[in-house]
């Protein structure tokens, strides 16, 4: 390890366990529940094709840059940032910190969300044929305050456990069993939706390409999920970079945390698309889209019930091994650069993130008068992480790695294996180029 001075002396196992803890923070409600609605709200291709451009440009450009920037730097993001660039770019790193405390709060919510369906399915009743009484199942859910501020609270102290007990016990080690299952329930419901009458509309909705579709807006959504999906620009990889081994080669890492990430994606896409044209829903229907598409195909499968069960299961787990990763950057950066002990800083977030994602919860009942420029409060923090603060923070670890700290930034992509020289010609322009220019564009779009 290049610095002994720092209190992470942890890494990961093996390199499957790095790539799958990070696929871990990737792979999440981003996919499953967002995904899903922010196309279809997004005119289906029109977001998904600059969807997939963005992830394997700036995406991966930035996925390469924030695990090498980790390693090098060691500490905790804002440690690592110090390090490599000085003060300014330490701020910088506090401003992640921010970010992912931010996203976490009202993630929570969400996962609160599956919590509930977790539990629905456990007494047999979250599956049903029968659209209306999904609406109202869900709306009961979101928008009575108690039950939505408890859930968010089990689904937040179920996160905080899980940092509690440490990276390689608590995160490697679930991740390394429950991402095959949800891939592997994802494709059996996505081969039951496309039996369904109708089905094939909806896949035609996701890839038939109309031009004419594709709006700034669409665009800028896209690259604003890219970065969320791939846990960009919030220290995440950064943190996880941290705890690994010299010997691991960060560009086939990073490649396998870009296309995992696309996969799952479209996966998800594919797992309720059909059933909403099947069953006459609305493609933009808004946040709760899986929890309406997914309870309609398991009503008509057998075993529908047990599936079911397997699948919310699975789906809490990607959800906690993203929540997991938000709030490990949290922690890291308390314990290395405040010097509490894991236990205290992992209690003081709990405190913290419970207050926050309560008013987010709430902005479904009973604060919903509450809005910040035409958003409620959830919708509020959803929208500013996603289009400022990721690419803010993305940003200044290109621009750091890619110019001041270029020497660093390749010493660090060749570590493990040499690459021809056209290769790393082409990884510096994506670092230091492509994805600053994308990025930029993005954020003063957004303004
Ligand atoms: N990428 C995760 C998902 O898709 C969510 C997530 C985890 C995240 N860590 C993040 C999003 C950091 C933004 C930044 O569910």
């Amino acid at each position: 390890m290049s610095n002994p001075a720092t209190p992470t002396n942890v890494q990961w196992h093996s390199r499957l366990g790095f790539i799958l803890a990070s696929a871990g923070s990737a792979v999440g409600l981003g996919a499953l529940w967002k995904f899903p609605y922010w196309a279809g709200a997004n005119g289906g291709a029109a977001f998904i094709l600059p969807y997939i451009f963005f992830t394997l440009t700036s995406g991966l450009a930035l996925v390469m840059a924030e695990i090498a920037l980790g390693r090098h730097g060691r500490g905790s993001v804002v440690t690592a940032m110090r390090r490599t660039g000085g003060r300014l770019a330490g701020a910088a790193g506090a401003f992640s910190v921010l970010t992912s405390f931010v996203i976490l709060s009202y993630y929570s919510v969400v996962g609160g969300w599956c919590l509930a369906y977790l539990g629905d399915a456990l007494v047999g009743r979250a599956v049903s044929g029968n659209v209306e009484t999904l609406r109202e199942h869900f709306a009961t859910l979101v928008s009575t305050g108690w039950l939505n501020v408890s859930w968010h609270l089990v689904f937040l102290t179920l996160t905080c456990a899980v940092v509690m007990l440490g990276v390689e016990k608590g995160i490697e080690r679930l991740s390394k069993v429950l991402m095959p299952a949800l891939f592997i329930l994802m494709l059996v419901l996505t081969v039951a939706g496309l039996f369904l009458d109708g089905a094939w509309e909806g896949v035609r909705y996701l890839f038939d390409i109309h031009w004419s579709d594709i709006t700034s807006q669409s665009v800028l959504n896209a690259m604003g999920y890219s970065f969320f999906s791939l846990s960009l620009g919030a220290g995440i990889l950064v943190t996880y970079g941290t705890y690994l081994p010299e010997r691991a080669c960060i560009p086939t890492a990073s490649l396998w945390i870009a296309v995992l990430s696309i996969v799952a994606s479209l996966l998800a896409g594919l797992m309720t698309m059909p059933a909403v044209f099947a069953f006459g829903l609305a493609p933009n229907a808004g946040p709760g889209l899986v929890f309406l598409t997914v309870p309609l195909i398991f009503s008509k499968l057998p075993g529908g019930i047990l599936l079911a069960i397997l699948f919310y299961a699975s789906l809490l787990v990607t959800a906690i091994t993203s929540s997991v990763s938000l709030l490990e950057v949290v922690v890291a950066y308390l314990r290395n650069n405040c010097h509490l002990t894991r236990r205290a800083s992992t209690v003081m977030c709990w405190a913290g993130l419970l207050v926050l994602g309560a008013v987010s919860a709430l902005s479904f009942s009973a604060w919903s008068g509450l809005t910040i420029f035409g958003r409620g409060f959830f919708d509020l923090l959803d929208y500013i992480s996603t289009n400022f603060l990721m690419p803010l923070g993305g940003l200044a670890v290109v621009l750091l790695m890619g110019w001041k700290a270029w020497p660093v930034m390749r010493s660090e992509l060749l570590s493990a294996r040499t690459f021809p020289k056209a290769v790393v010609g082409l990884m510096h322009f994506l670092i230091a180029f492509l994805a600053p220019l994308l990025v930029l564009c993005a954020l003063l779009q957004a303004f």
